[in-house]
């Protein structure tokens, strides 16, 4: 009879492999502005029709805005007004349950097309990333993860509940689709097994000379392939000890990716 040992890695594993679990999955229901949890479920963010199901395949059109978010028109999809500058932020129904990161993209929705009718197709510019938690000896020039013995790099989300972060001041005025994208990597050291949890909000920004250039720009799908560093990582996720993530710098120019996360209940270092 075999000895078996659980670490809590064991269990994580065995936890994401039972059949038809949805355990540790999350989708984004609502935006935060300044701290405030705004309006229902879903009323400002499009809905999946998979549920809290993840995407895999980084070259399908869903990773724009999931499956059945190409449109907010039949989902009834309210866009919400808010201020270049303003703090937004986005909040899950669960708990972000598994290893790796949080980035928010957006989206200019072109001139004469209603916010709910535009499907993600152009282009897009990121202006959020949350990593890991930084060890304590890390300095700018080199941002070490912090790590923890039995399950490797500590990410700034885990068991967390939602992120806060700014929209930039110089956003020019304009309807907006913000897309939050969380990235386990639970399996990513499988081929098209990192899990991707996507949802765009529809915004119109009102913004005093936001006159900014939103670069540099990708698409969906083209920002990532499935062998993009950070999408396919070398080892099980526990053994990693450094993390690039997938996809362009930060917009504005000069932000840097963040390692201490503002949630609804705080900093949470
Ligand atoms: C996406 O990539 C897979 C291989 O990973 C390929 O089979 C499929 O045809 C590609 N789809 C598109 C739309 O390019
Ligand atoms: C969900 O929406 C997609 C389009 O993104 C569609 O192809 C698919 O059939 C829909 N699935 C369900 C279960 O309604
Ligand atoms: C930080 O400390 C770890 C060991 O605790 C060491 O491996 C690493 O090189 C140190 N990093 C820096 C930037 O000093
Ligand atoms: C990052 O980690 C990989 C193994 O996971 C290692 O091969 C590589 O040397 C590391 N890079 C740096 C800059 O530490």
């Amino acid at each position: 009879m075999h000895h078996m040992l659980f670490t809590p890695s064991t269990f994580l594993v065995a936890a994401s492999l039972l059949p038809g679990s949805a355990l540790a999955h999350w989708t984004y229901t609502n935006l935060i502005v300044e701290g405030e949890v705004i309006g229902e479920p879903y009323q400002y963010v499009r809905q999946s029709n998979t549920s809290n199901a993840p995407l895999q395949i980084v070259n399908s059109t869903d990773m724009r805005c999931n499956s059945g978010g190409s449109s907010g028109t039949a989902l009834g999809t309210e866009t919400l007004t808010v201020q270049a500058g303003a703090e937004l932020g986005f909040k899950i129904a669960e708990t972000f349950g598994h290893p790796g990161v949080q980035q928010v993209y957006i989206s200019r929705v072109p001139e004469g097309v209603p916010a709910p009718d535009y499907d993600g197709s152009g282009d897009w510019a990121k202006i959020y990333a949350a990593t890991y938690r930084l060890a304590a000896n890390a300095t700018a020039a080199d941002p070490e993860p912090a790590i923890d013995p039995s399950n490797g790099i500590v990410w700034a989300t885990a068991k967390t509940h939602s992120f806060r972060f700014l929209l930039p001041a110089e956003l020019p005025a304009g309807e907006y689709l913000v897309r939050a994208e969380g990235l386990a990597l639970h399996a990513a050291h499988k081929l098209d097994n990192a899990q991707f949890y996507v949802g765009c909000a529809q915004v119109l920004v009102e913004s005093e000379g936001g006159a900014g250039v939103l670069e540099p720009l990708v698409q969906f799908p083209g920002a990532y392939d499935n062998t993009s560093p950070g999408v396919l990582i070398p080892d099980f996720w526990t053994k990693i000890r450094n993390y690039t993530t997938p996809g362009p710098a930060l917009w504005p120019e000069g932000t840097d990716e963040q390692h201490v996360v503002k949630t609804l209940d705080g900093e949470v270092p």
